[in-house]
């Protein structure tokens, strides 16, 4: 006997009819399995992890490691530890952390990172870390235009396998690791009732209580400065944070887990903290202790070195014709001798260090009048934060932060306090090796910095 099975589009599209209306019958009996207690089938369990493999394989293809991300960088990762500890030790544990009983129910549980990354490339582990995995808890990340804070928590998830606890605690938990904390999972839980005690301890894992940062040598640029920052300035940043108007993956989660009041006292913490001693001829500290009257410290901020006494320094290339003017735009070229430094790229950028905080010096005190980029210090010097404690200081700043901040501004993407728009037009008119000098120049702030049209006005005009 021979069946013949004639396949016409009516019998098709009635299979097609007949498969969901199956579906939608096993869904709606309420009896498919849910429970994440009974786990998967062996085989269910292979095709998700296969499916799931193959998705960030493909996905991943065209993700690219930026070229000046390295991933052993110290900096990178003590940056990300201190997020790992709060975002996502809960789930995977961590160096002397074992996993909360709890999530070693959920389904699929989250394994221990140390003996899984092995597995993954940079570019998939970013992948991951970036987008998270549906139906299985992983979160994506906080502030998904942040690929570099991504980055640098992959640096981290590379520098795991093998990391001791005593490691894992100074970086991750600012030293701090009682015995009492490492119960099973406790470790966050535990963490987080002493943040709610002294929130002053969950930013100093990062920020240290001086607000300068943690960690030496190379990794002493992990994070940016904010102490002697104006307490206005501060608050108003973190509320920026929580409220999610400006975006970081490592700030937001912190800046939400307190309330305004809490916020304000930690601004004010910090303003009062002493500013980064920048290693310039005669010391020039950044900011003063908070003295200040109005609420912000900056007004009789001691500025080291020789003050500005209506003539230009030897062999400085600016010439006090060249100040802005109050307005802090310049007009234009105007008398300006941008011939000894050249500011476009037209000469080809400046290759050496000294070529490049030469430049930045320029943009910092004089701006590029026909780029209409205004003076940066007539606003980030201490002129500018008497006018408006909105105002941060950039002298002393770290370097990746400064560019990071600009990059984000060009690409209109880093949000802020409600004056962070005049950000944006002076970024968007800055070509890329502008950037880098005049975050280069704040950083290193080779000579002090004396504000001149706040003390002593060009007797020129
Ligand atoms: C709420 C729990 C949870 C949190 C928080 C969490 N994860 Fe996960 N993560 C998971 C689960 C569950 C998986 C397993 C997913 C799977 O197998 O499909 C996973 C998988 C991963 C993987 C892939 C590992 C592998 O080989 O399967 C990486 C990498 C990872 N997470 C990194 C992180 C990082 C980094 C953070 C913090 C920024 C984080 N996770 C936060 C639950 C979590
Ligand atoms: C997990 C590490 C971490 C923790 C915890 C943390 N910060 Fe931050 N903070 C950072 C990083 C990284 C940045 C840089 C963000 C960026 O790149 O935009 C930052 C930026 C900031 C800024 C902006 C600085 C500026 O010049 O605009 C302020 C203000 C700040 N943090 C204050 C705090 C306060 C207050 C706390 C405690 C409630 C805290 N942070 C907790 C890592 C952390
Ligand atoms: C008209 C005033 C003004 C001028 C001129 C100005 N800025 Fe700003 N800048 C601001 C304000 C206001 C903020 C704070 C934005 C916010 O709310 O986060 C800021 C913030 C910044 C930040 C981020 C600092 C931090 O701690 O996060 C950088 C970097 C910066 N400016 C660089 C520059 C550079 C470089 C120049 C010169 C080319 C410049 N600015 C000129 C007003 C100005």
């Amino acid at each position: 006997m021979r069946i013949r099975l004639v396949l016409t589009w009516k019998k098709v599209a009635g299979l097609i009819v007949l498969g969901i209306a199956g579906a939608l019958l096993v869904g709606w009996s309420g009896l498919v399995s849910i429970a994440a207690s009974s786990g998967h089938f062996a085989i269910t369990r292979w095709f998700l992890g296969w499916t799931m493999e193959n998705a960030v394989e493909t996905q991943s293809m065209l993700i690219k490691k930026p070229e000046h991300i390295e991933l052993d960088d110290p900096a990178l990762i003590r940056r990300s530890a201190g997020h790992y500890a709060t975002g996502c030790a809960a789930c995977h544990g961590a160096p002397g952390v074992p996993q909360s009983p709890v999530v070693e129910q959920m389904t699929p549980s989250p394994p221990r990172l140390e003996e899984k990354v092995g597995d993954w490339s940079d570019e998939e582990l970013f992948w991951i870390v970036k987008n998270g995995i549906k139906y299985s808890g992983m979160p994506a990340w906080p502030a998904p235009e942040r690929e570099d804070e991504v980055w640098a928590q992959v640096a981290f998830l590379r520098a795991l396998p093998g990391m001791t606890r005593a490691e894992y605690a100074e970086l991750a938990l600012g030293g701090g690791l009682a015995d009492s904390d490492v119960a099973a999972g406790g470790e966050t839980t535990a963490a987080l009732d002493g943040i709610v005690e002294n929130a002053l301890a969950d930013c100093a894992r990062c920020h240290g209580r001086d607000g300068l940062g943690r960690g030496a040598g190379k990794a002493g640029d992990a994070f940016p400065v904010i102490a002697g920052q104006p307490a206005a300035y501060l608050y108003a940043t973190l509320r920026a944070f929580a409220l999610g108007r400006r975006e970081s993956g490592f700030m937001e989660p912190p800046a939400n887990r307190y309330t305004p009041e809490v916020l304000e006292a930690l601004a004010q913490h910090y303003a009062a903290r002493p500013g980064r001693e920048i290693a310039a001829a005669g010391g020039a500290k950044p900011a003063a202790t908070a003295s200040g009257a109005a609420g912000h410290p900056f007004e009789d901020a001691p500025v080291a070195g020789e003050p500005y006494n209506g003539r230009a320094p030897e062999n400085s290339l600016l010439s006090l014709e060249s100040w802005q003017d109050q307005a802090g735009v310049l007009e234009g070229e105007g008398e300006l001798s941008y011939a000894e430094v050249p500011l476009a790229a037209a000469a080809g950028p400046p290759t050496s260090r000294e070529g490049i905080l030469r430049l930045g010096r320029r943009i910092a005190l004089e701006g590029i009048g026909f780029r209409k980029v205004p003076a940066c210090q007539s606003c980030h010097g201490q002129a500018g934060w008497a006018r408006n404690p909105y105002y941060p200081y950039l002298a002393g700043q770290a370097e990746w932060y400064l560019s990071e901040q600009l990059s984000l501004w060009q690409e209109g993407r880093r949000g802020g306090t409600e004056y962070a728009h005049v950000m944006n037009e002076i970024a968007r008119n800055m070509t890329d090796e502008q950037i880098e000098a005049v975050s280069a120049w704040y950083s290193e702030l080779p000579e002090p910095v004396q504000d001149e049209r706040e003390t002593s006005p060009p007797s020129s005009r």
